[in-house]
């Protein structure tokens, strides 16, 4: 089984921010660890990552049109962009939201997730982690 593992802006650059939030996991390391933790629940994974509110918009839709369920971290785009949470709600299989830190310890405008609301659940504040125990959540969703 396939999954979409997708990335929002600014994941990329996880090198250049800040260590004390965001852990010392740079992206491509990160994309590593999310693979193994895939293949050790038999899953297939494609991990991407982009600072275009449209490109990720266009991943959903094909998310949709294919069937492939999602897990997503749609970062900044969490808090305001009601045009991902229209395409996310598009979808029929799973999506799961995940967030390497906890955005409700942090400034309030993170305390707002305009995804949650269409997501079958959300993981939060558990690092690399987070990404693991969703595709876990997965596997049972898709039993
Ligand atoms: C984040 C939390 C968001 O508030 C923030 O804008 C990010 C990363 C996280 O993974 O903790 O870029 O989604």
């Amino acid at each position: 089984m396939k999954v979409l593992v997708l990335n929002g802006p600014n994941l990329g650059r996880l090198d250049l921010r800040d260590t004390s939030i965001y852990g010392d996991m740079d992206f491509p390391a990160l994309k590593k660890f999310i693979e193994n933790a895939a293949q050790e629940c038999s899953l297939e994974t494609d991990v991407r990552q982009s600072d275009s509110e449209v490109e990720i918009i266009q991943w959903l839709h094909e998310a949709a049109e294919k069937k492939i369920p999602v897990i997503i971290n749609p970062a900044a785009f969490t808090h305001y962009s009601y045009a991902i949470r229209d395409a996310a709600e598009m979808l029929t299989v799973p999506l799961i939201e995940v967030h390497l830190s906890n955005p409700l310890r942090r400034e309030e405008f993170r305390h707002t997730s305009v995804i949650s609301g269409i997501a079958s659940g959300t993981i939060s504040g558990f690092g690399p982690d987070s990404y693991r125990l969703a595709l876990l959540a997965l596997v049972g969703l898709l039993k």
